[in-house]
């Protein structure tokens, strides 16, 4: 909805008055370099244009009042209490980076608030980050204006704080690259990111008459937060046993193809084998891909993400019937160059390079052969790439 509409629900949810005020932050797609953030190495992803756009208006009381656009559930927050919410069905986000925020000396100031969210919950498009920045966003901007502090947000501690909830507060021990994303994207840019130091570049995205085409899948959710935390443990059993041999490596992707082939025989549990040598090689096709997109070779980079999420079904295993059969289908369109799964899979949706002229072709087919398959039909998305947290004044 247009800020105007989102002001005119406001009010007709918390009533009349002044100092109305909107903060938004995307969702993402992450273009290549998948479960390797968590493993310290190289991620690709851009903000998109859609995401969360909240309205707040500040109270004089200590109660956080919650609400979303489309969702019937009402949550209120007591600001002395914030640790109390871990179990809501709806909210937990919100209450989770507050705390965060509060941990470290920021003042929450009550406020009621409206969410309004246009991308898929659970969609793997980072939704929740896009609501857990645009939270952090607010909620630091109030807290410096309480104190009297002028200087601009910072945007990777947001990033932080909201990973921090996440892990704390969620359960889940995600990476950095959705909330970095979504707090530090720029339009018509994607970014490389180094996860273990957080070093970044944004890069044009020259799509050379190509578009980017996000097919969800519209699986049920199910086990994929266990299942997420279960590979971080195997990962991390990976680099426990690659350090009798290679003492000094902290994070999996320190490691390049050529040290993984000549030190793997020291893994012992073939499936920790498997998702070692996923990471491995999905960081190194992250840096060929930069190269060849620096060169301009699209069609080069297209390969680069059919590879990786070959690799995501082989030895990751983190992709199902749902998002391999999106891309099946999609590599039978000839104007497609490219189609992999982003996020953290086990549904979701996937990305693909497909050549402007031919993204009719490839919504019709796609989703007929899909619909065949699978008993229902997929969504498919072109958002732009956007900008990432940022308060939007009327
Ligand atoms: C989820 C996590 C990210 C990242 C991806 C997989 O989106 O939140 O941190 O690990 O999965 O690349």
């Amino acid at each position: 909805m247009t800020i105007t509409e989102l002001k005119q629900e406001f009010i007709k949810l918390y009533g009349e008055g002044e100092g109305i005020r909107f903060f938004a932050s995307p969702g993402r797609v992450n273009l290549i370099g998948e479960h390797i953030d968590y493993n310290g190495g190289y991620v690709f992803p851009a903000a998109l244009t859609n995401g969360t756009v909240i309205a707040l208006r500040e109270r004089d009381d200590n109660i956080i009042r919650l609400k979303a656009t489309d969702l019937e559930d009402r949550v209120t927050l007591d600001i002395n209490d914030l640790g109390a919410y871990k179990d809501l069905k709806w909210g937990n986000y919100q209450a989770g980076v507050a705390e965060a925020l509060q941990k470290d000396g920021y003042t929450i100031v009550g406020c009621d608030m409206l969410f309004d969210d246009t991308l898929p919950h659970g969609g793997g498009l980072s939704s929740s980050a896009g609501i857990e920045v645009a939270t952090a966003l607010a909620f630091a901007t109030l807290s410096n204006e309480k104190n009297g502090i002028d200087e601009p947000v910072d945007m990777i501690k947001m990033a932080l704080y909201s990973q921090q909830a996440e892990h704390e507060y969620v359960g889940v021990n995600c990476g950095i690259m959705d909330q970095f994303a979504s707090a530090m994207g720029k339009k018509d840019c994607a970014i490389l990111l180094k996860c273990d130091t957080l070093e970044y570049q944004h890069t044009p995205l020259d799509m050379k008459g190509y578009s980017i085409v996000i097919a969800n899948t519209n699986k049920k959710r199910g086990l994929a937060d266990s299942k997420y935390n279960e590979r971080c443990e195997e990962c991390a059993a990976g680099l426990k046993m690659l350090n009798a041999g290679l003492p000094d490596v902290k994070f999996l992707c320190e490691i390049t193809p050529d040290v993984f082939e000549a030190n793997k025989h020291l893994i012992t549990d073939e499936t920790v084998l498997k998702r070692v040598r996923h990471v491995v090689y999905e960081n190194d096709r992250v840096l060929k891909s930069l190269k060849v997109l620096n060169a301009g070779d699209i069609l080069a980079f297209g390969q680069l993400m059919n590879g990786s999420h070959d690799s995501l079904r082989d030895d990751y295993e983190v992709t199902g019937i749902e998002l391999d059969t999106l891309v099946d289908e999609a590599r039978k369109i000839s104007g497609t160059i490219g189609s992999r799964m982003t996020g953290a899979g086990f549904g979701g949706c996937t990305v693909s390079l497909v050549k402007e002229e031919a993204v009719p072709e490839f919504i019709e087919k796609v989703g007929k052969a899909y619909n065949e398959i699978i008993g229902y039909a997929p969504s498919f998305y072109q958002f732009g790439i956007g900008d990432g947290g940022r308060e939007i004044k009327e």
